[in-house]
């Protein structure tokens, strides 16, 4: 049985606002829903003048109501600080879509999640961010989580294939279980280091491979 979608759900499911990449990006973060394991990825440009976003643009690995919830998010987002777009809630989202159905309320949390990982990359990259937490094993973990694993779909730490992580006075070393030459490794390399770097305590990020 088809899933009970409202008109405007199936509407911005069939033509999605802000859909894609931008290219120069200001900051960019993938997010991956426990729930499911799609993904999304939001790019965002920002004045840095006023912190508004000029423009923003999403790309949905994932279901009908996350598709949905991307594009509004976006739209919402537009034009808006980071701050104010930080206070977008899935519930805001859902209800401008009419509703969604409750199985379906994690694509629109991770939409939501996606959209506040690029903000606070945003932060990141610019020494904005408030609350100043050291960066542990267990936080580089979780971190790795928005990494994906080009050969599944998945996050490389889903997938196992984060073999050791370590922590030392400003440097992050990973260990991932795959071969140095492997077709997907620097691309694999480059988004952890992109991910980790701009922590404000993060000097080093080292990824190394098993073979
Ligand atoms: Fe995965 Fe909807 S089922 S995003």
């Amino acid at each position: 049985m088809p899933l009970p979608y409202t008109e405007t759900v199936m509407e911005h499911f069939r033509h999605p606002r802000n859909v894609g990449r931008i290219e120069d990006a200001d900051a960019k973060a993938v997010e991956g829903s426990p729930a499911c394991g799609d993904m999304v990825a939001v790019y965002l440009k920002v004045d840095p003048k006023d912190l508004r976003i000029t423009d923003i643009k999403f790309e949905s690995y994932g279901c009908a109501s996350n598709i949905a919830t991307g594009s509004i998010i976006t739209e919402m987002a537009k034009g808006k600080t980071l701050d104010e777009a930080k206070r977008i809630t899935w519930k805001q989202a859902s209800e401008t879509l009419g509703g969604l159905p409750p199985i379906k309320v994690h694509c629109s949390i991770l939409a939501v999640d996606g959209l506040r990982a690029a903000i606070e990359n945003y932060e990141e990259r610019h020494g904005l961010v408030k609350e100043r937490k050291p960066t542990t094993v267990e936080f580089v973990r979780k971190r790795l989580k928005r990494v994906m694993n080009p050969m599944t779909g998945l996050d490389v730490v889903r997938t196992k294939l984060v073999k050791e992580v370590e922590v030392t006075d400003g440097t992050v070393r990973v260990v991932l279980d795959l071969p140095e030459d492997h077709q997907f490794a620097a691309a694999i390399r480059e988004d952890i280091v992109e991910k980790l770097e701009p922590r404000w305590d993060v000097e080093r990020v080292i990824v190394e491979f098993t073979e």
